[in-house]
């Protein structure tokens, strides 16, 4: 039977910076009350001619290059994105194919918003151990500044720009393998966080074609409660299922939404500081992006180490959730 790599890393951010005190002079907001509230300190904007497959396709070349294997060995590219170059088509995926100089890839979008990472590594492994696919490119690219609305307090404080992106592949040595991976989806809390226009949902006579049409709303507190709960229940249950002691995690990697939420689950499940991966500070909310441009940061900051087991966890609009138990495994050269 094959089993399922995480074999490496990459990711890219955009270089302009918008702090606090940036979005204290565009709306009714202080540094002190961001900072309190979610940890964030800044986050990067694209410019207006970077798009999110351009930011993927800078990811995923670092991680191919990281990964040991000819690109064109690749026979898969799924991207995680809220925040397509396209709302309808083409796929970001498939533009990122194409700047990557792939041109006979499986390439395809998944909307799964901040849980899009693991919900696509949930494909990438299930193709794999199926036999179908060999080496699948993940990415998590957003775009979020795109829609945005910066006159909302509430949302605009958190969201930024970047990509993260990830080589899985067929290996016969179990002690690779991805453990498992967990996703789940209740539209019962929709409304909690939406771009409610835009799409076929949205009536005609308000379907708005300016610019700004799909921005995101979100209900935060509720949300926040929601996400606390739905965080700790996941790692638990995948923690218990198979059999693994929170002390076994080397990295917990969370989506980094808000510092507090991030700091209730690592304490629930009696977490170090030092296991729990934190990015929130300087890059804010990156959507499905945040989780492999987390795994990035410890990669290349020298503290993620070949066969170091990563528990990842996100939750997300939709609403969604996943998370998953996930041993480093560069290849051996
Ligand atoms: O990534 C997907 C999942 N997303 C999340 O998990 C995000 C979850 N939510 C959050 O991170 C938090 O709910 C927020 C950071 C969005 C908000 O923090 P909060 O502690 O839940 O604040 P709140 O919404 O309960 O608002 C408290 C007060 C309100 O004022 P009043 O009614 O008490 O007078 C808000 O109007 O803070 C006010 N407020 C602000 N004040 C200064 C809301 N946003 C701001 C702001 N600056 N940016």
């Amino acid at each position: 039977m094959a089993y399922a790599a995480f074999r490496s890393i990459g990711a890219y951010v955009p270089s302009k910076i918008l702090s606090n005190e940036d979005l204290a002079r565009m709306v009714d907001t202080t540094d002190e009350w961001i900072t309190k509230r979610t940890g964030i300190k800044e986050r990067r904007i694209a410019s207006s001619d970077e798009f999110t497959s351009d930011m993927g396709a800078k990811a995923a070349q670092i991680a191919i290059e990281r990964s040991g294997i000819d690109k064109s060995q690749i026979d898969m590219i799924v991207c995680a994105t809220i925040s397509p170059d396209y709302f309808c088509m083409p796929s970001t995926a498939a533009i990122i194919s194409t700047k990557l100089g792939l041109s006979n890839a499986t390439a395809f979008d998944i909307s799964a918003a901040c849980t899009g990472f693991v919900y696509v590594l949930s494909i990438a492994k299930a193709f794999i151990e199926s036999g179908m696919k060999k080496n699948v490119l993940i990415i998590g690219a957003e775009k979020l500044s795109a829609i945005t609305d910066y006159n909302d307090r509430g949302t605009c404080i958190l969201f930024g720009d970047g990509a993260g992106a990830a080589i899985i592949s067929a290996t016969q040595d179990k002690s690779e393998a991805i453990i498992d991976v967990h996703t789940g989806a209740d539209g019962e809390f929709a409304d909690l966080l939406m771009s409610p226009n835009g799409g076929s949902g949205s009536a005609h006579d308000t379907l708005d074609q300016e610019a700004g049409n799909c921005f995101m709303q979100m209900k935060g507190n509720e949300t926040f409660k929601v996400a606390v709960k739905t965080l700790t229940k996941d790692v638990v249950d995948i923690l218990k299922e198979n059999s693994i002691e929170a002390s076994q995690i080397k990295h917990f990697v969370p989506h980094q939404a808000n510092l507090r939420i991030i700091k209730a689950v690592g304490d629930a499940l009696k977490l170090e500081d030092e296991q729990v991966v934190l990015t929130v500070e300087k890059y804010g909310n990156t959507s499905g992006a945040s989780i492999p441009m987390a795994i990035n940061d410890i990669y290349e900051s020298g503290r993620l180490k070949s066969g170091e087991l990563m528990l990842l966890d996100a939750f997300g609009g939709g609403l969604t959730w996943g998370s998953a138990l996930v041993p480093f495994a560069p290849k051996v050269v």
